[in-house]
């Protein structure tokens, strides 16, 4: 009897020690296997007599359940172990912020096309979107630059061969081609709509006048701090019967004060040269107090149309003249944030572009 007793608690012993279902699964071998110590028990009945026989065989009964309780005691013991341990694994802190959609924003060079935009809507001007892979022709030949004309070198871009009037060989490196599109578009649907033959002849009727912005994306080969190989212009143009140099330096200055939100904002017209306006000025920009004041800020060029391109256009110089300018929406956003490197508006990270949101 005590030996059962010891040989069950062996076995309870054996099965502590089993650390995994497969090491407690050897354990059992040793006590409840074919080669175990209760069937070697049991094989021992064989040769007592038939009343300790009875007796022993129940004994022994009885210490195999005992057995097979502890096997199932630590068979419980080990899965509950394993569940605890899965499920602390996979455990999650419900007590964390959730992770939440991040709130969009607008690009700063777009802010400032919105804004431009706003402003010279507010003074009557329509906006006209053109193509950004522009022909020979609008992009130089039409706007009074042919072929061999110095000015075109200043404006290095890329090409492919061709580009005629209908055939696009290059990356616009201004907006200016839209001066040409609108102001064609714009006479050729005056014309037709007022029973006027739209036959290559200069037209000097009536008409209304022609007054929009062309902002858009625009390639130059250049690259540094304050160039990009693509950078933003807005062009602007207004055409008319007695539109002046005097209307440019009103029209320019207003936008640029309330642009700035700024009345006591100073505007510099400095003498320049484009083939394409005559006179020409640069428009530099001077603020009154603040990080950058005293300094001349250059912001645009302009001038009035020049008579070649206002044939181009459609119209007779004798009776249409107008003005135009073409302007940095970049250098704008640049001067109104303060940011330093033109690079941080098309990096794309998003801890600059986040700030104006
Ligand atoms: N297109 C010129 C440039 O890119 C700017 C300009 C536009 C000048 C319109 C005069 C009139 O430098």
């Amino acid at each position: 009897m005590n030996d059962l007793t010891a040989v069950v608690e062996q076995a309870r012993a054996a099965f502590e020690l089993a650390l995994t279902p497969a090491e407690l699964e050897n354990s059992k071998a040793l006590y409840l296997g074919k080669a175990g110590r209760i069937t070697e028990l049991m094989k021992g009945l064989a040769a007592l007599p038939v009343e300790e026989k009875k007796l022993q065989g129940a004994a022994i009964n009885q210490a195999k359940q005992g057995i097979e309780a502890a096997l199932n005691a630590r068979r419980q013991a080990l899965a509950d172990r394993e569940l605890q341990a899965q499920l602390q694994a996979e455990a999650l802190d419900v007590s964390l912020p959730g992770r939440q959609r991040g709130t969009g924003g607008l690009h700063p060079v777009s802010l400032t096309l919105e804004r431009i935009e706003a402003i010279f809507g507010s003074m009557g001007f329509e906006v006209a979107q053109g193509p950004e892979i522009e022909s020979d022709w609008f992009n130089f030949t039409a706007l009074n630059t042919p072929e061999d004309h110095p000015a075109r070198s200043m404006h290095d871009t890329f090409y492919v061969e061709g580009g005629s009037e209908t055939a696009p060989n290059l990356l616009r490196t201004h907006t200016s081609p839209m001066q040409i599109r609108h102001a064609v578009q714009h006479v050729k649907q005056h014309r037709l709509a007022h029973g006027s033959a739209v036959d290559g002849t200069l037209y000097s009727g009536d008409m209304p006048e022609i007054r929009v912005i062309a902002p858009g994306r625009t390639y130059r080969v250049d690259s540094d701090a304050t160039h990009s190989p693509m950078f933003h212009q807005c062009e602007g143009l207004w055409v008319g019967e007695a539109i002046s140099f005097k209307d440019l330096k009103y029209v320019f200055t207003d936008f640029c004060r309330t642009f700035f939100e700024n009345p006591d904002l100073v505007l510099r017209f400095r003498p320049s040269f484009f083939p394409f306006t005559e006179p020409s000025a640069e428009i530099d920009i001077q603020f009154p107090s603040g990080p950058l004041a005293g300094r001349w800020l250059e912001v645009a060029g302009s001038g009035q149309v020049h008579p070649n391109v206002i044939r181009n256009m459609g119209l007779d110089p004798e009776r249409y003249i107008g003005f135009a300018f073409g302007m940095g929406p970049d250098r704008l956003t640049m001067l109104r944030y303060g940011v330093n490197d033109l690079r941080l508006f098309f990096d794309g990270d998003i801890r600059f572009l986040s700030q104006f949101r």
